[in-house]
């Protein structure tokens, strides 16, 4: 007999602001294209590598959350299963039998990219879409904070290789463009060991741009918004020099990035290096590690746990939030367009803290009602001090 859960489901639409409906993320401007469909995009992070366990049957996905993860994926499924086996304590890994369509490139459109860092959550989706896009690339990466299991999903795949290395020693490798991703970007990550974060940002910096001037690689390094402190000029345009403290716990991070910067110049002035520098602000997506202490992962764990949420200082300091797709498309437009000067890349509309914890708030109660979850009580937005060097406002 067949039940609703056989009924093919309508496929979800992704819509943006104004209400029109999203089939693809990218470009086909410019002079070049970097558009790919949504739904394989999603289909190689929405459902995560899981595992399975032999002879316990209720921890297999139930037939709704197969088919909801369907109505977004359009049925392309493009993860590994592994099968946990408890009696024996043992795991049977398994790769994918089918990789996700690449793009057909002629050889002179087709570049060897390498992805610094691309193991963690912004270089993930950066290999997702180079890799759609039928490009050669070679991911670098210490697993810092960065997992294998975010592009395991390509292990394999002719034109994909990783490599475990870390960017403070030299690495060598023919390539035509380099992102020089790799760096710890959350604050307890990058505050664990505030002399590796510096040497990291300086010597693996260092490094890199090496490479691509013995390459001529056109090298991108991903800078931060943190490069403007706590700003004095609202918003932050790219001609402001910024207002560090360069002996507070942030240091590391900011003037790490900062250094990074003057090298990356250093680099163009002195030996002609090809160079792009995004001065990223605060994204969000899918990827992040939960527990990385960034203000979107930590509001949205402690509303679906049922905690409290906390909100440093009284809430009246302002942040911007992207979307990871919108991230990736300003990086690999930036990487082909003509602009060698610094690019905020971020989204416009501005937020304070506090009504940011609320409208999570509200958006994890809507789902929760939507999927028939109990909440014992509503969670209550909490305050606490503001931590060291924390900046009031934030907007590209
Ligand atoms: N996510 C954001 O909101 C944001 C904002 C501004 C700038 N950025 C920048 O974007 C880049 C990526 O950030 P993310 O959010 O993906 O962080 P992430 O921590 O998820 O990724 C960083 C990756 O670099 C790797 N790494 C760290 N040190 C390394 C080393 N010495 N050698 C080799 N690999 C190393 C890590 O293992 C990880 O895979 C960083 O350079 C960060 O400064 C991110």
């Amino acid at each position: 007999m067949s039940t609703a859960h056989d009924m093919p489901a309508a496929p979800i639409k992704t819509l943006d602001k104004d209400g029109r409906e999203i089939t693809t993320v990218g470009f086909n401007r410019f002079g070049f294209d970097s558009e790919v469909p949504i739904d394989v995009l999603r289909s190689l992070y929405l459902r995560p590598h899981y595992v399975l366990k032999a002879n316990e049957l209720q921890t297999l996905p139930t037939a709704m959350e197969e088919q909801q993860n369907a109505q977004f994926t359009q049925g392309a499924d493009y993860q590994s299963k592994s099968i946990y086996h408890p009696d024996t304590q043992a795991i049977s890994y398994t790769t994918l039998s089918r990789f996700p369509p690449v793009k057909l490139l002629p050889m002179t459109a087709r570049k060897r990219i390498l992805v610094t860092g691309g193991a963690g959550f912004v270089g993930s989706h950066l290999v997702d879409r180079l890799m759609l896009l039928g490009h050669e690339v070679t991911v670098i990466d210490n697993f810092f904070t960065g997992s294998k299991t975010t592009v395991s999903h390509w292990i394999g795949h002719p034109n994909f290789e990783m490599v475990r290395h870390d960017v403070v020693e030299p690495f060598m490798i023919e390539c035509d463009q380099i992102y020089h991703l790799a760096c710890p970007a959350s604050p307890p990550h990058y505050q664990f060991n505030a002399v590796k974060t510096i040497k990291t940002s300086f010597m693996g910096t260092l490094n890199m741009l090496g490479l691509a001037k013995r390459t001529k690689a056109r090298f991108l390094i991903s800078s931060t918004s943190e490069v403007y402190g706590d700003p004095e000029v609202h918003p932050q345009t790219e001609d402001y020099w910024g207002h560090v403290n360069p002996i507070g716990p942030r240091a590391c991070y900011d003037e790490g990035k900062r250094v990074a910067e003057t090298l990356t110049y250093g680099f163009q002035r002195q030996d002609g290096v090809d160079v792009r520098v995004a001065r990223i602000f605060n994204t969000y997506g899918p990827r992040m590690n939960p527990y990385d202490g960034r203000v979107v992962s930590n509001f949205i764990v402690q509303a679906l746990k049922g905690e409290d949420m906390t909100v440093y200082g009284d809430g009246t300091q302002t942040r911007s939030f992207q979307y990871i797709h919108d991230l990736i498309d300003g990086m690999i437009a930036l990487m082909n367009s003509d602009e060698t000067r610094p690019v905020n890349i971020g989204n416009g509309d501005e937020f304070t803290i506090g009504d940011f914890a609320k409208l999570v708030r509200e958006i994890v109660e809507k789902v929760q009602d939507e999927d028939g979850v109990k909440r014992k009580r509503r969670v209550e937005i909490k305050y606490e001090p503001i931590p060291t060097d924390d900046p009031q406002k934030r907007r590209p």
